[in-house]
């Protein structure tokens, strides 16, 4: 019998990248899983995938209000959640002034309220033992120009994990942040970029290797995990330097935003 066997998972931003890796990683673990995510077709795929666990699919868009407690109503309808990945997320690649307030509003919903309460409502829960992941970003250790929101809120996810950690010592809930550098999704399209410097290409990583550092940190009930070791040098290295120079020197190794954001997506 695999680790997880008996257990149930809910993974936000389960139809691609990193979640999609994370939701691959569990399955093979033995964990029934519950995917959400606004794309319909993509969560399909990626349960598809997902051999020898019952996979539930729940379409939502936790981009709005009413979005956590909508996806975990669907969630628990089916028993309840074991393990809860917090990793659905997105950012924009362009200054702060340029973007659509509207997407602004979004992002703090999804990348922090969203997150906040579903771990609230994960708690909620009796369970015999428990894991929380939550998704920030090498970002959240420094200031990023030309990404001031979206680091600002993986600082909010790292700070809120760290803590949370440190209140459920002890407890049978592990609460475990994990920190990526740049990862070979979606997100960077979604986001606008693509004129990154050799630096930020040459230290990107694959999302399964990510998922596969992420799962190993849950079960060992890690605090906070930056996976790749140019992700740690450079997460340590800010400690060593004035912060201004820090956020100077991320905004040269992300390169120029492009212009145009894609517009959001709807859920399907
Ligand atoms: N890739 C990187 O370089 C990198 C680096 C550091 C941290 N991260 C973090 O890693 C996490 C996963 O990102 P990724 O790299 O795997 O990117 P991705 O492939 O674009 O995946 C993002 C996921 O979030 C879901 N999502 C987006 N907006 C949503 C909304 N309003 N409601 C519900 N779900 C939504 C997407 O599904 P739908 O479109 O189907 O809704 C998708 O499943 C994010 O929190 C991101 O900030 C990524």
């Amino acid at each position: 019998m695999a680790e997880l066997t008996g257990l149930r998972a809910l993974v936000t931003g389960g139809s691609s990248g990193i979640g999609a890796a994370i939701a691959r990683e569990l399955a093979a673990r033995g964990a029934d899983l519950v995917l959400t995510a606004r794309r319909k077709d993509a969560l399909a795929q990626v349960a598809a995938s997902c051999a020898g666990v019952r996979v539930d699919l729940v379409v939502a868009d936790l981009g709005v209000e009413q979005g956590a407690e909508e996806v975990w109503a669907a969630a628990i309808a089916g028993g309840p959640i074991d393990l809860l990945i917090n990793n659905a997320g997105f950012g924009a690649f362009r200054a702060f002034a340029l973007t659509e307030p509207t997407r602004d509003a979004e992002m703090c919903q999804l990348n922090m309220t969203s997150l906040v309460e579903l771990t609230k409502r994960f708690l909620a829960q009796d369970r015999p033992r428990g894991y929380i992941v939550n998704i920030a970003s090498i970002g959240a250790y420094q200031s990023v120009p030309n990404m001031a929101l979206y680091a600002a809120s993986k600082a909010f996810v790292r700070n809120f994990t760290e803590g949370l950690h440190d209140e459920l010592r002890g407890s049978n809930i592990s609460a475990t942040c994990i920190c990526p550098g740049g990862t070979k999704t979606a997100f960077h399209a979604a986001a606008g970029a693509g004129d990154y410097s050799w630096l930020a290409n040459a230290s990107m990583m694959s999302a399964e290797s990510v998922a596969s550092i992420a799962v190993r940190a849950m079960l060992a009930k890690k605090r906070n995990v930056i996976p790749g070791l140019i992700n740690k040098l450079s997460c340590f290295g800010v400690r060593l330097v004035p912060r201004r120079f820090a956020s100077w020197f991320s905004a040269r190794v992300l390169g120029k935003p492009k212009l145009v954001l894609p517009a959001r997506k709807a859920a399907a």
